[in-house]
């Protein structure tokens, strides 16, 4: 053993050494080498290896979110929000600020629950939906936030032959993240969405989802495909109602 050091580290010298050690934290034995430049060698202690095999699993599983995060579909106004940029101007957007605040601290794969944040245009739905997405992909969390017309452009997208995902990828990916935001549901009202935002929602039950929504009660009961879709997203959904002006008029003259 003294020889195979000496091979690792030819130009230094040893200036202690020890045998068949044991190792408290990795359980092995190994044999202590001190170098004349303070560097310490245990060969056969797995220690650093663990140490670096976690290191790169971290590293990996952080990889895995932010690519499962940067294949949203998201506006860029909403590229800067967050929960704490939210100015509620009324007492609605205050509670639903909070709500937002709430749900974030009391995220948990274990116990999902949904968030329904309906009402008028531009009251700041998307912005605290994407604020809640960030903040809980920020714990480590996947997350993706879907704007419903350009999720359907990618659905349609993977229809054609030669396209760059597949619909069971695309479909898997939906299924199984920790949080999914179903952004603007009910703009688009084709039987083609309907069929898709019910197959996507109702494999959504029991997980955590966020809905943005301009259709009122009756709107999302409108129909029987309506209120298909709208069951699956009640499950376990606290709704809340953002009302206000539009707030991408202020400062208009
Ligand atoms: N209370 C607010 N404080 C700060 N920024 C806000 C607030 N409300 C809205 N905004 C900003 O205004 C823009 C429009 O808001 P947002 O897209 O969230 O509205 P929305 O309720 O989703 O509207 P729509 O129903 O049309 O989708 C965004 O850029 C958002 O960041
Ligand atoms: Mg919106
Ligand atoms: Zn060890």
């Amino acid at each position: 053993m003294g020889s195979l050091a000496r091979n690792i580290k030819p130009n230094r010298n040893i200036v202690e050494e020890e045998h068949n050690l044991k190792c408290e934290r990795c359980g092995n034995i190994y044999d202590y080498y001190k170098f004349s430049n303070g560097q310490v060698f245990k060969h056969g202690c797995d220690c650093k290896m663990i140490e670096a095999g976690k290191e790169a699993e971290k590293k990996r599983k952080q990889q895995a979110i932010n690519n499962i995060f940067n294949q949203s579909n998201v506006n860029a106004s909403l590229k800067d929000a967050t929960v704490n940029n939210y100015q509620p101007q009324n007492e609605a957007q205050d509670k639903a600020k909070k709500t937002a605040v709430e749900y974030v601290k009391s995220f948990s794969v274990k116990q999902p629950k949904s968030l329904i944040l309906q009402g008028s245009y531009g009251t700041g739905k998307s912005h605290l939906a994407y604020a809640i997405a960030k903040a809980i992909k920020n714990q480590g969390y996947s997350v993706a936030f879907m704007h419903i017309p350009m999720l359907m452009d990618r659905i349609k997208a993977t229809y054609n032959k030669n396209a760059g995902e597949t619909t069971d990828e695309l479909v898997n990916l939906l299924s199984n993240i920790d949080l999914l935001v179903l952004d603007d549901m009910g703009v688009e009202n084709t039987e083609h969405t309907l069929n898709k935002l019910f197959s996507i929602v109702d494999n959504r039950v029991g997980k955590n989802n966020i809905f943005t929504t301009n259709f009122s009660n009756k709107e999302l009961n409108q129909n029987v495909s309506w209120q298909r879709i709208n069951s699956r997203m009640k499950h376990n959904a606290r709704t809340v109602k953002v009302i206000g002006d539009d707030y991408r008029e202020r400062g208009a003259w």
